[in-house]
Parts: structure tokens; sequence; C-alpha cells
């Protein structure tokens, strides 16, 4: 959720942490800070509320020079959003940063008598205060304090730290938040994302959890917890800094929209053998799919999302129940969950924390995990038995996109390739399947090339408080996401309903010009759903239609039309997808707000 940043070396560290905080900013935006050692090695902070161009401005106001410091972008759990809240935290000898909870804050706050201390009310003080005083009891030896430190703590963390009598090293320590570093010609450096790494380097490495790193500016070093120093796995990053940049779009959330076709070739055509789906390079077994006799998909968000549209598609072709779990849920709903049970779990970040406990309890109960993660070497990916990684390179806005599209061109390539293996479909068919997902790839291209038409839409939609999606079966699992994504970065109030249940409450919301979205692709309810869209249009809705080329409508029958290429129904959410991520895009537009960054929200939600 915070977004970290260490260097040491010879490069100018402030300028360095500063340009690093604006590519980590999506992580959380409430305030920001750094703190350095200066020329005479005293360190010095500088935080504050606001974005990092507002640091930015403060560090101007000092000509100081640094070669070594820390930098962290906030996004707010213990305490307000306050300058003395923004990190870093500063307690005797010890200057940190954080990413993550501390549980037993007030066990530690009393234990070591803080109350008096405490000049703000985060718990990453309490932990600077701690290792602070775990360090003087250690006779300043950092390997042995930070590792008595954490044995102190409940919770998650990634820490970076200095100590004032080691100027020019950092140290960090991580127990779930992740955090990635590396040695390049121009220094070390630490992150908690691979964006704030990418300029200086391909090569880096994932800190393992429980270990500490020492950075200086000429080595970076790994030692585990009886201070024995080890290698780490080196890994390289696929994508260049073009990903992680505009490149002429207005905002992140509409290049990522537009690089989605690219993005689902990427994640589809080195999976296909001929013209069928196979994961031999992915060490995926045919077996994963043989052996199980259910399956529980587990995320949050928008990726819980791709899991309602995956099971929509998976139970009629596979004939085995497949349940959909919110991860937050599933930890705590004592889960029917075995040794015959094919777990899936879906994460972009590969980091959240309630899909990687939810994973672990999955695996507690002898499930095999097969994840869905875009990110590589995350912790997801690496804790659970198979990975499917999909190809959408960083997504960096904080509403997810092309992470959404190309999780769902992973679940339907596994549902592919799990009825063939299960005997569910021929080879025939399975070819098939796959040229109609490779022929999405073009429907989206055709949306985009809509965007004007889309953008038309949102006129009615911003006028108005509330917003309702409806659709039946996958277009009713379509709707979900559209309408997540219209609240989250247009703020506007939206709801999706399945069609049908509409009239068992919900339709007593329907008020005159109140816009209704409504999905109508599946050919088998399009009737059913067209009768639902007649029942609010004359309540006063002002119903906005998407279907496909081919259907039928009567005038009259909506206000405003989208038309969407005649895919076959299983992959009309592929276009519509794009379709309702414009609609939001534009109504966030049209509000005036901040898309990239909506309120109250971060990327990556490594708290629970
Ligand atoms: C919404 C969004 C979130 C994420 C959710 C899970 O646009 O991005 O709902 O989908 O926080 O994140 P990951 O996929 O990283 O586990």
């Amino acid at each position: 959720m915070c977004g970290i940043i260490g260097y040491t070396g010879p490069l100018e560290a402030r300028d360095l942490l500063l340009n690093g905080l604006a590519g980590l900013e999506y992580r959380g935006y409430d305030s920001a800070g750094i703190a350095y050692f200066n020329t005479a090695s005293q360190v010095r902070i500088i935080k504050n509320v606001g974005k990092v161009a507002a640091l930015r401005e403060c560090v101007k106001k000092t000509a100081e020079v640094s070669h070594c410091g820390i930098g962290h972008t906030r996004w707010a759990t213990h305490g307000g959003v306050t300058d003395k809240n923004a990190h870093p935290h500063r307690a005797g000898q010890v200057t940190l940063i954080h990413n993550g909870i501390i549980e037993n804050y007030h066990q530690l706050t009393e234990e070591y008598g803080l109350g008096d201390k405490l000049v703000s009310q985060t718990d990453s003080e309490v932990a600077a205060w701690v290792l602070d005083a775990v360090y003087r009891d250690c006779r300043h030896d950092p390997l042995a304090a930070i590792g008595a430190f954490v044995k102190k703590l409940a919770g998650s963390y990634g820490f970076c730290i200095l100590f004032d009598d080691r100027p020019g090293e950092i140290y960090a320590v991580r127990n779930v938040s992740p955090l990635v570093a590396a040695y390049t010609r121009s220094g070390a450096i630490i992150a908690s994302d691979l964006t704030a790494l990418i300029s200086y380097t391909k090569e880096y490495f994932v800190v393992p959890e429980g270990h500490i790193v020492r950075l200086t500016p000429y080595k970076v070093r790994v030692y585990d917890m009886d201070y024995n120093r080890i290698e780490p796995e080196m890994l390289e990053v696929s994508w260049n800094m073009d990903a992680a940049m505009k490149n002429g779009f207005p905002h992140f959330m509409l290049k990522e929209i537009h690089e989605q076709p690219e993005a689902l070739r990427n994640t589809i055509l080195p999976r296909l053998a001929g013209n069928l789906p196979d994961f031999t390079a992915d060490g995926i077994p045919d077996e994963l799919f043989l052996d199980c006799n259910q399956i529980r998909i587990i995320a949050c968000g928008t990726a819980m999302h791709a899991g309602i549209v995956a099971k929509a598609l998976m139970e009629p072709l596979l004939r085995i129940p497949v349940t959909v779990s919110i991860a937050s849920e599933f930890r705590y709903e004592d889960p029917l969950v075995d040794g015959k049970t094919l777990a899936i779990v879906i994460s972009q970040s590969g980091e959240t924390i309630d899909t990687l406990a939810a994973m672990r309890l999955a695996q507690s109960l002898g499930a095999p995990v097969l994840s869905i993660v875009n990110v590589k070497g995350s912790t997801i990916a690496r804790e659970s038995d198979h990975v499917f990684y999909t190809h959408a390179g960083p997504e960096i806005a904080v509403a997810s996109t092309k992470a959404y599209s190309v999780q769902l061109a992973a679940l339907y390539m596994l549902c592919c390739r799990m009825a063939l293996t299960r005997g569910r479909c021929t080879k025939a068919q399975a070819g098939q399947f796959m040229e109609d997902l490779l022929a999405v790839i073009p429907a989206m291209e055709a949306m985009i090339g809509q965007s004007d038409h889309i953008r038309s839409f949102v006129r009615h939609l911003i006028r108005e408080r509330d917003t309702f999606f409806i659709g039946r079966g996958l277009d009713y699992a379509f709707s979900l996401e559209g309408a997540l994504k219209l609240k989250e970065i247009s703020y506007i109030h939206a709801e999706a309903y399945a069609a049908g249940e509409l009239k068992h409450g919900t339709i007593a919301l329907i008020y005159d010009n109140v816009p209704v979205i409504a999905i109508a692709t599946q050919d088998h309810v399009f009737a059913k759903t067209i009768s639902n869209v007649r029942e609010v249009k004359a309540r006063g809705a002002y119903v906005i239609l998407l279907a496909k080329e081919q259907a039928q409508l009567e005038d009259g029958v909506a206000d405003m039309e989208l038309r969407i290429p005649d895919l076959e129904d299983r992959f009309t959410v592929f276009p519509i997808a794009v379709a309702l991520q414009l609609i939001a895009y534009y109504a966030s537009i049209g509000k005036n707000l901040d898309v990239d960054q909506p309120r109250n929200l971060a990327k990556s939600v490594t708290v629970e």
C-alpha cells in the first residue's frame, strides 16, 4: 500500500528518492517524506501531507546534498493524515519507513513505556522506538538489533532503516510486505515495487522474508536470521521503462485500457501449441485438472470479479462445482476444502494480504493452489504450488483494467485445458474455443475505436447520483465489474443487479432519469433481459443498452445503445469490459477527478 524506496551510491539521493516516490505514488498517496544523511553525516527528515509534488517543493527549499536516504509515500492505516504521522519516523538513533501493520503496537507501547515519547499516532513510530532500544541493547550491531527487533513484532512489515552512526548504509527487513532490491552501476537501491528500480537496472531480487538486507554504496548483502550471508535469486525485469510511463496518454488508466489487446496477445500466444492451450512451459501438469472434484476461486475486488465470470464459464463446461470466495471472507468461514479441491487464487499484484492468507489456509487444508498473478516473484506467486503468469506489464492506475482482462484470458485458457483433459470437449471443440478467444482481441480494438461514442454516455451519468448495471448470466457477472469501476474512480454510487432480481426489491430505487446500464449479450436470456429493460424504462430510467451488432432491438427500448462485435456469447466479456472501463474513465474525467489515484484507495492492498 505504502511506497518505499531507499538508495545509497554516487548519485544525488534526494532527487533519486523524489523521482522514485513519484513513480510509486500510486501505491499510496496521502503524504510523503524522505530521510537522508547530509554531507555532515547527519540524518535530515523532510515530510508532509499531500503528494510527492508538494514534498519536492519543500525539499527544494533546503540546498543540502546527500548520497544515501530513504523515502515513503503513505496510505494511512494507523492515525490520520497529518505531517507527524507521515514517514520517515525517528526514534533516538533510528530513522525508518514502514509498509504494513504492526498488530501488537499497543503491547509494545506499554512494554517499552513509550506513552510520552510518541509524537505520532502510528504503529510505525512505536516500531522505531523499539528498534532504537534494541539497537542500544545490542551495542549498535545493526544485524543483531534487527534480528532481535523482528522477534518482537506481530504483523506485516517492510522496513528501510537508517542508523545515525552508520552513514551511507541502509538496512531493510520484511515480512509479507514486498521489497525488491538491486545493486547497480549507480549504487544500491531498494523499493517496494520494481517501477522504482527499472530506470537503473533490469536485474533485481525479491528480498526474502525473514532476511536482513544491508545496502552500502558498494554492495548489497542479504543475511538470514543467524546472520549468515545468502545469495538471493536474481530475476530479470521483463518490461522496460516505457511500460511504466504514460507515453503520451493523459492518464495511466487510459493507456492501460489501450494496452489490453497487446496484453492478451502476450498472455495467450506463448501458451498455444497448435491451436490448443499448453502449459508445459508454466509447469502446470494436467493431473492438477484431473485430480479435483471441485474448484474454489479466491480473490479480492476486480480479480474476484474475474473469478465470477470464470465460474459462469466453467460450471456448465466442466460439470463440477466452482465456488468464488472473497478472500477476506474465505479466511473466516471454515471453508469446505480438501485435497480434492483445486484452489485458483487470482491476484494482479501477488501481494494482497487477504488473498495470500486465504491461499495459505487453502494449502493448509490440503488443496493444491494454482495462482494467476501478474507480478513476477511476488509472494503469492512464490508460495503457490503452480503459477500462471499473466503478461500485462506493470499496471500503474489504481483501477485495474488490463490485469482484469488478462486474468480472464488465463481463466478461459485454463477452463479450455481442463475441459479437454477431463474429456468434456474434443480437440476440435477446444481448438474452436481458442479461436473464439483470439477473436476477442480485434473486438476489444473495435471497442477502443468507439471511445468517442462511449464518452457521449457519461454526460448523463455524471448529472445523477446513482447508476445501476443490470444483466443476466454472464452479463450479470460483467456488470459487477462495471459497477466497481464506476464507483471507484467517479464516486458515483453504482450497483449491479441480476436483471431478473430487480423486481424483488431494487426496482424501488428506480426514479426518473436514473441511468441504467443494461448488458444483453447472452442470446438465451436476451429476450428476458429486454423485458427487464422495459420494466425500468417504464419507471423513468435512462437506459444505456450494450448488445451485440446482430441483436434486433425495437425503437425506443433504450435511450442510448452501444453495439459490440458479434462474438460467441461466452466471449463478449472482453469488449464489454473495455466499454465499461471507458465509461468509468470518462465519467471520472467529466467530474474532473484524479483518475489514476482515486481517493482513499491504493494499489496493492497489503493490510487486512
Ligand atoms: C479495482 C482493483 C481492486 C483489486 C483488488 C485485488 O480496480 O484494482 O479491486 O482488484 O484490490 O488486487 P490484486 O489483484 O492485486 O490482488
